[in-house]
């Protein structure tokens, strides 16, 4: 963005804000407008991101995991023992889909008893750690706005029977938001309405909080990255760690085939010969449609946010940016006549990092078929399409007491 630009930007913002208090802005008001990265508007203003050439990217599929999967369990099981696999568990996001209030984890998904998405997803890490005999180190990614609530609500219930030592907590960073017109919104007098800023910055906010010391003091090699939302998320599933490992692969994604070729999910392919994730609007038809010899779909594996990464290559990458997305989102603000408004229908951006995009900065990545009914029960809706009732019912044919 040039100077002049960058300069009316400010002029605007600051009479929109100094309308909106109706005085001087407030010393911390300001303070947070100095350290703003003002570029983030250029953004709104359609700077597209500009993609490469994409290319499909086949898929390890049931049939072959099913074979070999006594020796990728071995592999994977060992790899947990000797303290090499961590979690990275995602909870930074603010849920806006679903209208709780609190942090997801704190969801009650149980219907005759009391199930909560962090309880159901210790669940699923314990019959791992079970199996193997020992503890996963579990790193919860927290935001501002949720950290201490989600730190109360772990100590509370006893961190669900996992061994608290090896469960540390960390804040992603924050980013603003501003309306449609580019002005940043503010959530009192005094302060700008900050948000978390993207599941991608995850690797960022873990070493600024300074548990890459736990990281090597552990010795883990491989993170394995998930989603809060996923009640049926497999958690440090050595059947996957020992495949990518196998693999060679320095990245893993669990994938699951696409219900229909225009599914609304970002599929694992490569662009200019990385790994990569292309969306399903950035497909054309005849890229969705287009099948290999057997019949499957070329774009037809969806990823579900279930990563792996090498440690040793995420280290390598750090000083990468990653491309920042806009999103619309529903976005609590103070307006011109001092009243806090709780909007219903999106009414601002954000600004967000994707971790799939990290993918793209892995040499490659070995995409991983599981099977949806049994691995993907999304809570992203209060109802509808993936929301509590889909993943209660998705619970309970996978066995889940609720
Ligand atoms: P979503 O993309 O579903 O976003 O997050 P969200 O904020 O949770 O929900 P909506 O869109 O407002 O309804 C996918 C995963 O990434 C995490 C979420 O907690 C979830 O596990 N996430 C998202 C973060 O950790 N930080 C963020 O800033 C955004």
């Amino acid at each position: 963005m040039n100077e002049k630009t960058l300069q009316l930007i400010k002029e605007k913002n600051q009479k929109y804000l100094s309308a909106l208090v109706g005085k001087e802005l407030p010393e911390k008001l300001v303070k947070q407008l100095e350290e703003l990265d003002w570029s983030v508007l250029e953004y709104i203003h359609g700077k597209e991101q500009k993609r490469g050439t994409f290319a499909p990217l086949g898929a390890m599929e049931l049939p072959e995991i099913e074979q070999k999967k006594a020796q990728f369990k071995e592999v994977g099981l060992e790899a947990i023992r000797a303290g090499k696999v961590g979690a990275i568990l995602l909870a930074g996001g603010q849920g806006t889909r679903l209208g709780f209030d609190k942090a997801k984890g704190m969801f009650n998904i149980g219907e005759t008893k009391e199930l909560y998405i962090f309880e159901q997803l210790v669940r699923n890490l314990q019959k791992v750690t079970g199996e193997a005999g020992c503890f996963v180190p579990l790193y919860v990614m927290t935001s501002e706005k949720n950290d201490a609530q989600t730190r109360e609500f772990f100590a509370e219930h006893d961190f669900f029977g996992y061994d608290k030592n090896y469960v540390k907590f960390f804040v992603q960073a924050m980013a603003p938001a501003c309306d449609f017109d580019g002005n940043f919104l503010i959530e009192a007098e005094d302060s700008l309405a900050m948000s978390p800023n993207g599941n991608g910055g995850w690797f960022e906010s873990l070493m600024r909080a300074g548990l890459d010391a736990d990281i090597k003091e552990k010795g883990v090699e491989w993170l394995n990255v998930f989603a809060v939302d996923n009640v049926l998320q497999q958690i440090a599933d050595p059947v996957f760690v020992g495949a990518t490992i196998l693999s060679q692969c320095v990245s893993g994604a669990k994938v699951v085939r696409k219900a229909d070729p225009h599914e609304r999910v970002g599929a694992l392919c490569l662009e200019d010969g990385r790994p990569s994730i292309i969306e399903y609007y950035e497909l054309t038809d005849e890229m969705a449609e287009a099948t290999n010899e057997n019949g499957s779909l070329l774009y037809g594996f969806g990823v579900i946010l279930n990563y792996l990464f090498r440690v040793d290559k995420l280290m390598e990458c750090q000083s990468k940016k990653l491309p920042l997305h806009v999103v619309e989102k529903k976005v609590p603000y103070v307006d011109l006549e001092g009243n806090t408004v709780k909007p219903t229908e999106p009414n601002a951006y954000k600004f967000e990092t994707l971790i799939l995009d990290m993918i793209y900065m892995m040499d490659d990545c070995l995409s991983f078929e599981v099977e949806r009914e049994k691995e993907f029960a999304p809570v992203k809706n209060a109802t509808g399409v993936d929301s509590v009732d889909t993943a209660r019912a998705l619970l309970k044919k996978n066995g889940v007491l609720i």
